[in-house]
């Protein structure tokens, strides 16, 4: 491994008057006191998930009394189901008999679905409140707390009811990740590979380098961390809404998501983060069949993601056996279809990768029949 210092790293999201900082660094959410403090606030409400409060909340809430500040904690169940609207309810009645005022804070402890959710809250609860993210996921940290997309789900697909709603920081503590499952620290992982399939190539080779080391923690996991975190700010500060390039972040995320949706979101056979390795490496493979990429691309993207042991095939998840029918019309499903077309982020190489709209769906059957007759690995 390359030599890396511990060290604090600092992002800043650059949205004009919505700008923030992520800081990144272990410990850093012991800073949350005195950060909410700088930002104004009296009373701090904060929104976990039973896990995550069990295991994080003590020092965080203790962090803000010690600046003077008034506390509250709202608490829902783990798991995706906690963004729904009744879950919501809860959460916005929860701020309000907390006596939270505009000028306070909501702070969003825990991984994606908790801060979508409370980030949601944030957005409506008195016309809008200001809010922290303190990710306690891989996936959070690199990704879903980053960039102001917050929202629940709708039977209809996931993520289809919400806003773009910036927080006003990130405190993105990697001590957080040590009591993380394996399972949930691989699937951070393939968001992270993402980065450098995106349009950094070196960042990739980097993560050949050192993937095991980002999982097993220390100075290699601040780093990806950070090096994540400043992509995904630089693709935001230029398209925060979605309306360009921000689309480049979906890689892998149109098979990903349509993988999910026939899954039932039960994450005993697939979670986000495995659906997009996968995604990731039929988006390389796609590429290569339509002559876009080298094969060879293809191939090294599914090797560097199963030797962390990420799934990169179909076949990989548990009782999912989906007819080629069925998962094209999950992937019809995914909001970004536009006009009847399919948009899909492809490569032309490992760092390469573009928006390509108009990609013809007997392409895209012919290669899921393909995939959809091989084996679980490569
Ligand atoms: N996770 C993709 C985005 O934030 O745009």
């Amino acid at each position: 491994m390359s030599t890396i210092e511990p060290r604090r790293e600092s992002v800043h999201v650059a949205l004009g008057e919505r700008s923030y900082e992520i800081l990144i660094g272990r410990g850093v959410s012991q800073e949350a006191g005195a950060r909410a403090r700088a930002l104004g606030a009296r009373a701090v409400a904060i929104v976990t998930d039973e896990n995550v409060g069990a295991l994080h909340a003590g020092p965080i809430l203790a962090s803000l009394e010690a600046a003077g500040l008034r506390t509250d904690l709202v608490t829902v169940s783990p798991g995706e189901g906690a963004k729904s609207w009744r879950v919501l309810e809860d959460v916005c009645e929860g701020l309000l008999a907390a006596r939270i005022e505009r000028r306070d804070l909501v702070l969003a402890l825990g991984g994606g679905v908790v801060g979508d959710l409370a980030g949601f809250a944030a957005a409506i609860v008195r016309r809008g409140m200001r809010f922290v993210q303190v990710p306690t996921s891989l996936l959070a940290q690199v990704d879903s707390s980053v960039g102001g997309k917050t929202g629940i789900n709708s039977p209809h697909g996931k993520n289809l009811i919400g806003t773009f709603y910036q927080p006003s920081l990130v405190l993105a503590d990697t001590a957080l990740l040590d009591t993380l499952p394996a399972r949930e620290a691989r699937a951070g992982y393939a968001e992270v590979v993402k980065y450098g399939l995106i349009d950094d190539p070196a960042f990739f080779a980097w993560c050949e380098e050192n993937g095991a080391q980002v999982l097993a923690g220390g100075p290699a996991r601040e780093h990806a961390v950070a090096v994540s975190c400043r992509a995904k700010a630089a693709i935001v500060a230029r398209d925060e809404r979605e309306e360009g390039d921000r689309a480049l972040l979906n890689l892998g995320h149109t098979f990903a998501h349509a993988l999910e949706r026939l899954a039932r979101y039960d994450a005993a056979r697939l979670v986000h983060g495995e659906a997009v390795g996968i995604g990731l490496a039929l988006a390389f493979r796609f590429s290569a069949r339509l002559n876009l990429c080298p094969p060879d691309d293809a191939a090294r993207v599914a090797r560097h993601l199963e030797s962390v042991g990420l799934p990169t095939r179909i076949a990989a998840i548990p009782g999912l056996a989906p007819d080629v029918d069925g998962l094209l019309d999950a992937m019809a499903q995914d909001k970004k279809v536009v006009a009847g077309a399919l948009t899909f982020i492809l490569a032309r190489g490992i760092g390469a990768s573009f928006i390509a709209t108009g990609v013809a769906v007997e392409d895209v059957r012919a290669f899921l029949l393909d995939e959809l007759g091989a084996p679980a690995s490569a």
